[in-house]
């Protein structure tokens, strides 16, 4: 009988000391993080990217989805499964060529929801300030000029997840980005940035 308690009170312990460890690694890796969450995140974002109506919502709504306003689409990160069934079933008459299951729905769904994570990620103020420049202030015109929405590439290639050495390189012996001055810092700050892109790439 005594043994018996005294089993039982250690699996209590233990139980109390597993949900302990648990709590702590959900705490710290945040609610993202969990595996099957993340292969639908993974899902949807092959569909967001590439497949949904053989061209993927990125060909209209941007590959991070803030939207394009030459394509007339909206930022859409966060939307919910109320406006994705919305907007697919009907109200807008352009995405009418999009057939996506329920499955696939709520892929998206999913992603759409990580991308908006990428919110938080920019109040850091090191990527914030790396994001001003690289969209418009670094040379006058910033990186994007050339470098595309979300550092695609355009004229210049893509530069997603270059680093501080890559582009101290550059500043000084790419004729095409000689007019720019950046500080140590301002480097810096733009390889955080591009840092974050590859980031929200490949999460
Ligand atoms: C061919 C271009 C195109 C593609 C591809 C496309 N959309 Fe859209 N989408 C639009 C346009 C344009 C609007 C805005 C319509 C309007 O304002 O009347 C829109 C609006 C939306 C809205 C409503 C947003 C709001 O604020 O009202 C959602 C949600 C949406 N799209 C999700 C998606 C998803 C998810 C995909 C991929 C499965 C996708 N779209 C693919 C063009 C596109
Ligand atoms: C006026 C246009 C222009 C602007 C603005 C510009 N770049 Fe470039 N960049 C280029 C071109 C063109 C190349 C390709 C040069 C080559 O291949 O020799 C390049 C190459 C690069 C490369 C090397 C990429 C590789 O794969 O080798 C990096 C890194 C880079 N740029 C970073 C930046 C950053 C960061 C900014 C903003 C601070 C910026 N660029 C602004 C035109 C530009």
């Amino acid at each position: 009988m005594q043994t018996c308690k005294k089993n039982r009170s250690l699996l209590i312990e233990i139980l109390i000391a597993l949900a302990f460890v648990g709590g702590a690694l959900f705490a710290s890796t945040a609610a993202y993080a969990d595996a099957e969450n993340d292969a639908l995140i993974d899902e949807g974002r092959i569909i967001y990217d590439e497949t949904a109506g053989g061209v993927g919502c990125a060909a209209c709504h941007g590959l991070l989805a803030t939207g394009d306003p030459d394509a007339g689409a909206p930022y859409i990160r966060g939307a919910g499964k109320s406006e994705v069934d919305a907007a697919l079933d009907g109200a807008v008459p352009m995405m009418g060529f999009i057939e996506l299951n329920k499955q696939e729905r709520k892929a998206i769904v999913a992603y759409l929801g990580y991308l908006t994570y990428a919110e938080e990620v920019l109040l850091d103020p090191e990527v914030a300030a790396g994001k001003v420049l690289f969209e418009e202030t670094a040379g006058g015109v910033g990186c994007q000029e050339c470098h595309g929405i979300d550092a695609q590439g355009d004229i210049g290639p893509n530069i997603v997840g270059k680093e501080t050495a890559d582009i101290y390189e550059q500043l000084l012996d790419n004729p095409a980005m000689g007019f720019i001055k950046l500080t140590r810092v301002e480097v810096d700050s733009v390889a955080a940035y591009l840092n974050y892109l590859h980031d929200l790439e490949t999460h």
